[in-house]
């Protein structure tokens, strides 16, 4: 049988996605993230945390099928902790990762992230609370 260009143009954008999620997520886990300017909430979400957890926060990221832990919806933490959004929680899962019950988790630890990209912890605060911030527009649904 023939392949046809299409096809082979389809088997190989598959492999290239399988190659390329891992890729992405062990660079994450490396620290080799993007740098995005401490105030752009967004921004740093799209480019830190929407790769697992989705652009709206539902934890239906391109990269979640590739975790062995799913990532958590993220849209859910307010309603999740009697309609206050759990700050503290959030930033300690920032600074020092989530606490998996089972195994190794998949979420990287960010403040070790944040910390390279900045020298100074001030910033990395910034960075967490900016960031915190739209996580808890994600948990407003805009209809
Ligand atoms: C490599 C994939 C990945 C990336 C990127 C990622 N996370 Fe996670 N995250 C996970 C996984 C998997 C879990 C759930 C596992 C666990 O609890 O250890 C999780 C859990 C969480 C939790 C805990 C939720 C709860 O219910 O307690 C928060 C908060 C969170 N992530 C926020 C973020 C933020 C903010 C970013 C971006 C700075 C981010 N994550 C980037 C994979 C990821």
């Amino acid at each position: 049988m023939r392949l046809s260009g299409a096809r082979v143009a389809l088997v190989g954008l598959i492999v290239a996605a399988c190659l390329g999620i891992p890729a992405l997520v062990a660079a994450q886990e490396s620290g080799a993230a993007p740098y995005k300017a401490p105030n752009e909430g967004k921004e740093m979400y799209v480019a830190y945390c929407g790769s697992c957890h989705g652009a709206q926060g539902r934890g239906d990221g391109p990269a979640a099928t590739a975790l062995k832990v799913p990532p958590a919806d993220l849209t859910v933490l307010m309603k999740n902790n009697g309609g206050t959004f759990p700050e503290a929680k959030f930033r300690q899962i920032m600074a020092n990762g989530t606490v998996a019950a089972h195994g190794n988790a998949d979420m990287p630890i960010w403040g070790q992230i944040f910390k390279k990209m900045d020298k100074d912890p001030a910033v990395t605060a910034v960075r967490i609370e900016n960031l915190m911030k739209y996580v808890q527009v994600l948990n407003y649904p805009i209809k």
